[in-house]
């Protein structure tokens, strides 16, 4: 992605930038993990007879979190001033929920994966763009946006479709509380390269906004997307 000149960069002292710089890499990570967990996702999607439209949303997530681990390294790269080499995906193993059933896995995946997690995501990208002033804050965070919002829609897609059945649906609902529970903390937790207050210009929340922007997330699209899909 080509980046728009941006000289408030340049204007930052040397420790904003080398913080700004480690909030990207550790999402460059976190990005191509996400990739790693959408690849062993999508055969385990067409084992469980997956619509042919989740499908191709599967196949799209897949690019673009390759995308966006690129763009989050030429981000770090623009705040440093150098070329930073490409890190390792974080961690993308899918977890195993011990239910021995491979339907109620997929969907309980899709449910963690995409409802919930990529949901919050699109809501605090949302926030994280509303707060930028910055060139590069805005394009980079308008394009994350773009297809965070399609991977949110992959899950809810996916438990609306005819693959989950009512006997499924309800062997689902008793999770929905832990999966939230667990999906909330991780996102609630502090980024430890940036300062509590943030840094509001260049698109990163202080904790407080932080939190509310995960309260609105759940509250506004989670809680009614699981009641749309029976679940709430
Ligand atoms: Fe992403
Ligand atoms: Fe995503």
């Amino acid at each position: 992605m080509k980046l728009p000149d941006d000289p408030t960069i340049a204007a930052l002292d040397e420790e904003t930038r080398r913080a700004i710089a480690a909030h990207w890499l550790h999402r460059a990570s976190a990005e191509l993990g996400v990739a790693v967990a959408f690849e062993a996702l999508r055969p385990r999607l067409v084992g469980v007879g997956a619509a042919p439209p989740v499908l191709a949303l599967a196949d799209k997530a897949m690019v673009d979190e390759r995308r966006h681990g690129a763009l989050c390294v030429q981000l770090a790269a623009r705040y440093l001033d150098t070329d930073v080499a490409t890190p390792a995906p974080r961690d993308g193993a899918l977890p195993d929920f011990g239910t021995g059933a491979e339907e109620l896995e997929v969907a309980l995946l899709v449910l963690g994966t995409c409802c919930i997690n990529e949901s919050i995501a699109s809501e605090w990208i949302r926030s994280c763009f509303r707060i930028a002033t910055a060139p590069t804050a805005l394009a980079a965070n308008r394009a994350h946006l773009q297809d965070e919002i399609d991977h949110a829609r992959l899950g809810w897609a996916h438990l609306a479709s005819p693959a989950i059945s009512d006997a499924l649906r309800r062997r689902l609902r008793p999770w929905v509380p832990r999966l939230l529970d667990v999906n909330v903390a991780q996102w609630m937790k502090p980024d430890p390269h940036l300062p509590r207050e943030g840094i509001a210009a260049h698109g990163h929340l202080s904790v407080e906004e932080n939190e509310a922007a995960i309260d609105a997330a759940v509250r506004d699209v989670v809680m009614p997307g699981l009641k749309l899909v029976g679940l709430a």
